[in-house]
């Protein structure tokens, strides 16, 4: 049953990466360009919609299994209250993952509650408008920097049980 739990974490873990990269290299760059200009609004709020819920899935299930696979490996409350979670190469491995872990948590909440529907807002008021180009461009900046992070959330959880950090 534990192997399970680790197979549906690394599962989660490639839909959530996957998903990102091929927004940010597959479906962006093809609605970029020229003959797509009139459709690239509705279809990259549409997609965006979509890909949302997938992503929030994803992360959700990674911290649920993330908790049990701890839970397999005999951590528990005590663990944490304690900090002897925190200590040594597995221990140091695991806390820059869950500090990264809730930094990308936190701009995707930023990127979905404030950026989007910022994008989205102005764009139904105006397609033309020009301030639209700045908020698509950080929220394109955005989108990269979490995939940055997510590559690094992977190292660390390789580590994890590769020697930790140390
Ligand atoms: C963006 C979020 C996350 C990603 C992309 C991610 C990715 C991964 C990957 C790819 C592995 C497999 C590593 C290997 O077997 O070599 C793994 C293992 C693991 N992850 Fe995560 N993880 C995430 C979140 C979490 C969270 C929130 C927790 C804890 C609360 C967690 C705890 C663990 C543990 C304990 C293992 C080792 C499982 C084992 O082999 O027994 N992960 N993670």
């Amino acid at each position: 049953m534990r192997v399970v739990f680790v197979w549906l974490h690394v599962v989660a873990a490639a839909v959530w990466l996957g998903s990102l990269i091929f927004l940010a290299l597959g479906v962006l760059p093809v609605l970029r360009r020229p003959e797509y200009r009139t459709v690239y609004g509705p279809i990259v709020h549409a997609v965006g919609l979509r890909s949302r819920w997938i992503g929030w899935v994803a992360l959700a299930v990674l911290v649920l299994t993330g908790l049990h696979n701890l839970a397999a490996l005999g951590f528990g409350w005590s663990h944490v209250v304690s900090g002897q979670i925190w200590a040594g190469p597995f221990g140091r491995a695991l806390a820059w993952k869950l500090v990264w872990v809730g930094v990308i948590i936190g701009l995707n909440l930023v990127h979905d509650l404030w950026l989007g529907p910022r994008v989205t807002r102005r764009w139904q008021a105006n397609p033309d408008d020009p301030s639209l180009r700045w908020v698509r461009r950080a929220a394109a900046w955005l989108g990269r920097l979490v995939v940055l992070l997510t590559l690094v959330v992977f190292y660390l959880a390789v580590m994890l049980r590769r020697g930790g950090l140390s």
